[in-house]
């Protein structure tokens, strides 16, 4: 029984005949529309979400499939004192497969020991891990470069917090020659667990964006994660230490990239938006695309050597 519950669970040739579905899903989606018939997703939010949760649900629709599930934990038997692994017990006896987001770190590993049938599917655990955002990033990257190898990627703000950045950073980790500037306050660097994943010549880590952002193939911008901070003050001090505007994408390269999973608060000005480097709200389209490749892999409906 397969599971996503962190980048490096598929091989970088799984990932490649993921996107190889998303795109022809993409290319004709009707082709599609009856794969998952008589499936049922559970669809497990038990932490806010707008893309992650209605992409994937859209994604089940599109194959034909249909989904059960809560966008809030409170309306569970989880308000009632029920254990995650009592639950995921209990749902794996109506639903194919779930897509789960909790925020502990390590909520989606302990479901998955428990499962003998439905896989799970990481859709964010705490400070942790986002696989399938990285595979959102990793759409996003391989339809506008080209490729993975030899890009530079700044990746820029709570690095600390951001599992989006964690997840992304081990997966592109895997391509050759990929280099990484670290862009942080000291308050929100990359933790050194996921530094000491990396070769010491493949990474930089610097505060200043405006000089950073001159030799970048690829920005990965990201929200403070307000939800992870214990003091509001630490966070209200932090929120705004990066805004991306105009003046700062007049020092970037004419063909560099500007990534982010959103939501995004204050670390990009909206004036970015008209950018033909912003990618962002592609990237969250892609996202959908990416999740109906995933679903039909794990439920052995596809993609497998393709
Ligand atoms: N990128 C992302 O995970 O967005 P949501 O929190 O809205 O799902």
């Amino acid at each position: 029984l397969r599971h996503l519950i962190q980048p490096l669970d598929f091989t970088t040739e799984e990932f490649e005949q993921l996107f190889r579905l998303a795109d022809q899903i993409l290319e004709n989606p009707s082709a599609y529309s009856d794969v998952c018939k008589g499936k049922l997703m559970a669809s497990l939010f038990f932490e806010p979400s707008t893309r992650t949760r209605l992409s994937f649900e859209s994604a089940m629709y599109r194959l034909g499939g249909q989904v059960v599930g809560f966008a809030d934990a409170k309306v569970s038997s989880t308000a009632k004192g029920e254990s995650l692994s009592d639950t995921l017990r209990t749902v794996e006896n109506y639903c194919d497969i779930a897509a789960m987001r909790h925020p502990k770190e390590g909520a989606a590993l302990l479901a998955s020991k428990y499962m003998t049938t439905m896989p799970i599917i990481n859709a964010g655990d705490g400070g942790h891990q986002h696989p399938t955002q990285t595979l959102t990033d990793l759409t996003t990257i391989r339809h506008y470069k080209g490729h993975f190898d030899h890009l530079t990627i700044g990746v820029c703000g709570d690095l600390k917090f951001g599992r989006t950045i964690h997840s992304l950073v081990r997966a592109m980790n895997r391509y050759d020659g990929v280099k990484f500037v670290f862009i942080s306050p000291d308050e929100l660097k990359m933790p050194q667990v996921f530094l000491d994943e990396l070769d010491p010549q493949d990474y930089t880590e610097t505060s200043n964006l405006k000089e950073a952002i001159k030799d970048l193939d690829i920005l990965y911008m990201s929200r403070v994660q307000r939800e992870r901070f214990v003091s509001e003050e630490e966070y209200l001090r932090l929120k705004d230490f990066f805004i991306l505007d105009k003046e700062k994408m007049a020092l970037a390269r004419k063909d560099m990239l500007v990534l982010h999973p959103l939501p995004r608060v204050n670390e990009i000005h909206p004036e970015v938006d008209a950018d033909p480097r912003a990618v962002y709200f592609q990237q969250a389209r892609f996202g959908m695309y990416i999740r109906m490749a995933l679903i039909m892999f794990l439920l052995g409906l596809g993609g497998q050597n393709d």
